[in-house]
């Protein structure tokens, strides 16, 4: 298999120095398989500290950036910096971000921008409850995916992972059941075929995030289109080692 099984760790907006270096001492600590590649995002204020103290096998991510780069835009954080401190990953394109108004073109050029400056992207989409109710979730994650590739040129997509997080999944509890992960992991699959071309379909991994946890993560992984998991609340947890293990 080509698509060498990836979990990542987002810890979003949490965290304390304490906490922080209590969860890369456990990291440090932990056995973890080397048939997956494992990335955790750190908030950006932890990221230099993380990353010194990380053992040099699990990779750094942030958990956005900026669109463009160094300039007069108070608050943010270039993918130019990020690459300047040896950071290999940034998330883009996260539901929790894009709820705030960032629209698929933009969360794209970020993303391109990123891949530009030599990061690579761990690039988000999935679908809001309403259209997983209304059976329209492909009308929804299609132009995601499409917006993407329309700026990724084939070279691009060798630094990307795709990570589909349905919205009514991530924080709820609600974990996809693997056939529902499956179907949609599959389907994307086949789209990212027709837009960038077979052989990216091919060897593009794409993982699940959404309540995924070391009880969830065995079943779902099973499934042939699933390649790995981009965790929210468990990358917080030792379990978080039990999802990187969970290919058995
Ligand atoms: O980026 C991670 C996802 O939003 C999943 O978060 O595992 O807490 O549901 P969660």
């Amino acid at each position: 298999d080509a698509r060498k099984f990836f979990v990542g760790g987002n810890w979003k907006c949490n965290g304390s120095v304490q906490q922080v270096n209590d969860l890369v001492s456990m990291l440090n600590q932990s056995t973890l398989s080397t048939d997956t590649e494992v990335v955790v995002c750190p908030s950006q204020v932890y990221v230099q500290g993380v990353s010194e103290k990380l053992r040099k096998d699990i990779g750094v991510g942030a958990q956005d950036c900026w669109v463009q780069g160094n300039g007069a835009f108070t608050g943010e954080t270039s993918a130019d910096m990020l690459a300047d401190m040896g950071v290999g990953w940034v998330v883009i394109g996260h539901s929790e971000r894009r709820g705030k108004g960032e629209a698929d073109e933009e969360v794209a050029r970020k993303a391109k921008y990123a891949l530009d400056k030599g990061l690579k992207v761990i690039a988000c989409c999935g679908e809001p409850l309403e259209s997983r109710e209304a059976g329209t979730t492909n009308d929804f994650v299609f132009p995601q995916i499409k917006a993407y590739a329309d700026v990724f040129s084939k070279e691009d997509w060798a630094n990307v992972v795709i990570a589909y997080e349905p919205i009514w999944a991530i924080g709820t509890g609600l974990t996809a059941t693997p056939e529902q992960a499956q179907d949609t992991h599959a389907d994307i699959r086949q789209y990212l075929g027709e837009v960038a071309g077979a052989d990216v379909a091919e060897s593009t991994r794409i993982l699940y995030g959404g309540s995924a946890t070391g009880a969830t993560a065995p079943g779902l992984s099973a499934k042939p289109d699933i390649d790995g998991f981009l965790v929210g609340g468990a990358s917080l947890k030792p379990e978080f080692a039990d999802i990187v293990n969970c290919q058995g």
